[in-house]
């Protein structure tokens, strides 16, 4: 069976005292066991969430370049030297904001297999694509073009933009059916792959989405930033709530 992957993304929600109570409160629970469990904080916080117990550390984005002269970006490697084991790439905030298209995502995602992170690839479908009854073949396409020249080791995060921080997560048949349609498109690349569901995930329906088939973890945004909240996630992965 593979180990749920939990993953917090605290975006650019979360100061340095939220990180400290995160801490402070994480670190009183009882470790989790059978669950591999992941945080992704803003880049200047990463030494201070090192040490959350039984946590790995996450980036939430990497230059697509080698190291050298690009100010304000992070490299790969950097994400390493400070104990990084995830990076997140292609969140379609960033697709939307930054512009980061699917070859960029996926040059994304080389740097940090080369730099021994495990990438955390994000796709998903606007409302307007799923509206149109063509959310499988977009996201197909994403998947497709994101993780194009990969190795094995890579997990993909499905996201529907709709999802996304609205409250309205997708249903866990919507989530199984894309699930298993990404499974499929990537069987003949990569055996060692995760597909985990992320929007509006919270305490109250994360266990519909991880007895899913198809479904191997979570990627977590608004209700990853308190530690009781996040905990009880984790826990239900496992079955322990
Ligand atoms: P949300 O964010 O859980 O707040 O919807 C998820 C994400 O953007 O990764």
């Amino acid at each position: 069976m593979i180990t749920p992957l939990i993953i917090a993304n605290w975006k650019m929600a979360i100061d340095k005292n939220g990180v400290e109570a995160f801490k402070a409160d994480w670190n009183s629970r009882p470790p989790m066991t059978g669950v591999d469990v992941v945080v992704a904080p803003p880049a200047p916080y990463l030494s201070v969430v090192s040490g959350l117990t039984g946590v790995s550390l996450c980036g939430q984005t990497v230059s697509e370049n080698d190291m050298g002269a690009h100010t304000g970006e992070i490299a790969a490697a950097m994400l390493s030297d400070v104990g990084c084991q995830y990076v997140i790439v292609g969140h379609s905030e960033r697709r939307q904001h930054q512009g980061e298209t699917n070859a960029i995502v996926a040059q994304k995602a080389k740097r940090a297999q080369l730099a021994g992170l495990t990438p955390v690839v994000c796709v998903g479908e606007p409302s307007h694509i799923r509206a149109a009854g063509k959310a499988a073949s977009y996201v197909r396409d994403q998947v497709l073009s994101s993780c194009d020249d990969l190795s094995d080791g890579l997990v993909i995060a499905y996201e529907p933009v709709w999802a996304i921080g609205s409250g309205e997560a997708a249903s866990a048949d919507v989530a199984s059916s894309m699930h298993l349609d990404i499974k499929t498109a990537l069987a003949d690349r990569y055996a060692d792959l995760r597909v985990i569901y992320g929007g509006s995930v919270k305490p109250d329906n994360c266990a519909a989405f991880t007895t899913a088939e198809g479904v191997d973890g979570l990627l977590v945004g608004g209700a990853s930033l308190s530690a009781e909240s996040f905990w009880n996630i984790c826990a239900a992965a496992i079955g322990a709530e």
